[in-house]
């Protein structure tokens, strides 16, 4: 038996495929900053190689690549206190993620339904990559020996696979080699959704840019887009419960609970009962409040592309001196020479 004692390490990653919500800043990169700044050993990736799965254009992914790293560093994330980098620099990913192929059946793969809603009807002309992907989001975090991977509640089952796929390992080769990773999905929203319907998750490739808030927009475009949310006709209700199948009043309460760090029953306490006339302003001013100054520092961050690389360069150099002896004892408990 080979006995490892796992320390905490967070590792996360968000796909650099175009368009960074505020679904995307509250469930996840918010999260990472708290994690961060609690002094845990914090990895942050750009997973490009995930990104791939569904057609990029080239130029295009480049660019979103390093705005992702500007938004992260827009939004607190130190890369002298997190290592920040870019998942295709770091090649014991994509090792690890074929070992992982081979140990994750195929059964499971069908079962995640995050496959079946982006491959859609036509799922027989869907890439082998969008297919095998969580696979590789397995390899990602557990190439670290990551404990807690801090995601929004849409990869909930994509982190239960990674603990399956772990344990599966570990029990074929008889060893307690791969952690079993906590996800921790926290906070008042973990799952922010469309401003036009509040029954979908808001999502960058919806066809409406007036369903979601961007990273890259400016106070005016955030002011608006919440004042025209849509909502129910009913004041807000007076306590949690009140909540309860009133999906739109639910997302803004969650939405404003989550940007003013406190709790969705302290919101109610404050907010409980006013007309929407009156809340939408108090949450418009908060979002530009806390929004705006991060897409300015975004924008002034992307002048300098000559700096963010640098920036992924150092944080893959950190990155691979934790993987390569990770992948190493893999090969080596799984049988290959030479490793
Ligand atoms: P991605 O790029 O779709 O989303 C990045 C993170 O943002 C969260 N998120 C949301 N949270 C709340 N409300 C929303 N509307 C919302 N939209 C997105 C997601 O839950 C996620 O945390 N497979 C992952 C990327 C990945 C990864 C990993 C994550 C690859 N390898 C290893 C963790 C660990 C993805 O596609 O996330």
């Amino acid at each position: 038996m080979t006995e490892v004692v796992h320390t905490p390490r967070v590792f996360s990653g968000i796909q650099p495929s175009g368009g960074l919500t505020l679904g995307n800043y509250l469930g996840a990169m918010k999260r990472f900053v708290d994690m961060q700044n609690e002094g845990i050993e914090t990895i942050y990736c750009m997973v490009d190689l995930h990104a791939i799965t569904v057609w990029q254009d080239p130029d295009k992914l480049r660019r979103a690549t390093r705005e992702l790293c500007a938004g992260y560093i827009a939004s607190g994330l130190d890369p002298a206190k997190s290592i920040l980098f870019n998942q295709s620099q770091v090649a014991e990913h994509t090792q690890l993620a074929w070992i992982f192929n081979c140990v994750a059946r195929m059964g499971w793969m069908q079962r995640m339904t995050q496959f079946k809603d982006k491959a859609g009807k036509n799922a027989q002309n869907a890439s082998l990559g969008l297919f095998g992907y969580p696979a590789l989001m397995a390899a990602d975090i557990l190439v670290y020996h990551a404990t807690h991977v801090p995601v929004g509640e849409d990869q909930k089952q994509h982190l239960e696979l990674t603990r399956d796929i772990a344990t599966k390992f570990n029990h074929d080769y008889g060893v307690e080699f791969f952690p079993i990773t906590e996800p921790v999905i926290e906070g008042a929203a973990t799952r922010v959704m469309s401003l036009r319907d509040g029954s979908k998750k808001m999502s960058k490739s919806d066809p409406s840019d007036m369903s979601r808030i961007n990273m890259t927009d400016d106070a005016d475009a955030i002011a608006k887009k919440i004042r025209k949310a849509k909502t129910d006709p009913e004041p807000l209700p007076s306590d949690v419960d009140g909540l309860e199948a009133r999906p739109e009043a639910r997302n803004l309460v969650n939405i404003y609970a989550a940007l003013s760090e406190t709790s969705v029953e302290q919101v109610m306490r404050d907010v409980g009962g006013k007309e929407f006339s009156a809340f939408k302003p108090m949450l418009a001013e908060l979002a530009v409040e806390k929004m705006s100054p991060i897409s300015g520092e975004m924008a002034r961050l992307m002048q300098d592309e000559t700096e963010i690389d640098r920036i992924l360069a150092e944080g893959a150099g950190r990155a691979r001196a934790i993987a390569a002896p990770i992948l190493k004892k893999t090969y080596e408990i799984v049988g290959m020479v030479g490793a």
